[in-house]
């Protein structure tokens, strides 16, 4: 051990003291994980049980979809941003600055993905479907007609992205709302005239277990008793 090497340990052992103390210290090296690979960027917490969403989504699937995938966006994340300016910052601003450039893809890639399955698990509830609040009700009626002309959107953009995506229901600055569908990691997030107020992931990995290649019924159930209106609500009234 270098004279640097032991100046580094000892700054890595006064910042885990402040942060938690020789609990946190013995956690770290029982995890077997680096003690400078403390992860800056984290998995959320689902906001519900991994079954609370069966049968239309399994546990097996929530199980895959979050421990696995959604986890390894984060695991991907950290590994790409350790030791770089990018590393801590808030994620959203991650995404955008990393946005449209193919050197950054990578990292763009997977920090979209940490947000867009967190938005994703926000977008759909236990008890979901039924009728939007009023406001949001109201927004869809001047936007699209009528609810079904707003799921019939949703769904065409679903069915219609080709591969790997996302639909979104999105709101614009007028807070005119309209269905739009991103490739592979691409979010709405980093159009300044958007505000995301729901997605759909249409990914495979998000139906393949319980729909196989039946994207159209995953997409059709979702809508019918598993979107989150008052999610959506939210986020339109933060629009
Ligand atoms: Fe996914």
């Amino acid at each position: 051990m270098n004279e640097t090497t032991t100046s580094q340990e000892l700054s890595r052992r006064t910042f885990l003291a402040a942060a938690g103390g020789a609990a946190a210290l013995t956690a770290v090296r029982a995890s077997g994980v680096s003690l400078s690979a403390a992860p800056a960027f984290t998995l959320p917490a689902l906001p519900y049980a991994q079954d609370a969403l069966a049968p239309t989504i399994s546990a097996q699937t929530v199980a895959l979809h979050y421990g696995k995938h959604h986890q390894g966006y984060v695991n991907t994340l950290n590994k790409l941003t350790t030791g770089t300016p990018l590393s801590g910052k808030p994620l959203e601003e991650v995404i955008r600055a990393t946005a449209g450039q193919p050197a950054q893809a990578a990292v763009f890639n997977n920090a979209a993905q940490i947000w867009n399955h967190t938005f994703y698990w926000r977008s759909l509830a236990p008890q979901g479907g039924g009728e939007p609040p009023r406001a949001l009700a109201e927004a869809i009626t001047k936007s699209f007609g009528s609810l079904e002309a707003c799921k019939t959107a949703l769904t065409e953009a679903a069915l219609t992205q080709f591969g790997s995506g996302w639909a979104w229901l999105v709101a614009d600055k007028a807070r005119h709302l309209k269905a739009v569908k991103t490739p592979n990691a691409e979010t709405p997030l980093t159009s300044p005239d958007l505000t995301p107020l729901l997605t759909l992931d249409v990914w495979e990995h998000a139906y393949y277990v319980d729909w196989q290649n039946r994207r159209a019924d995953y997409v059709k159930a979702l809508l019918e008793s598993r979107i989150n209106w008052a999610f959506a609500a939210e986020n339109l009234a933060k629009a």
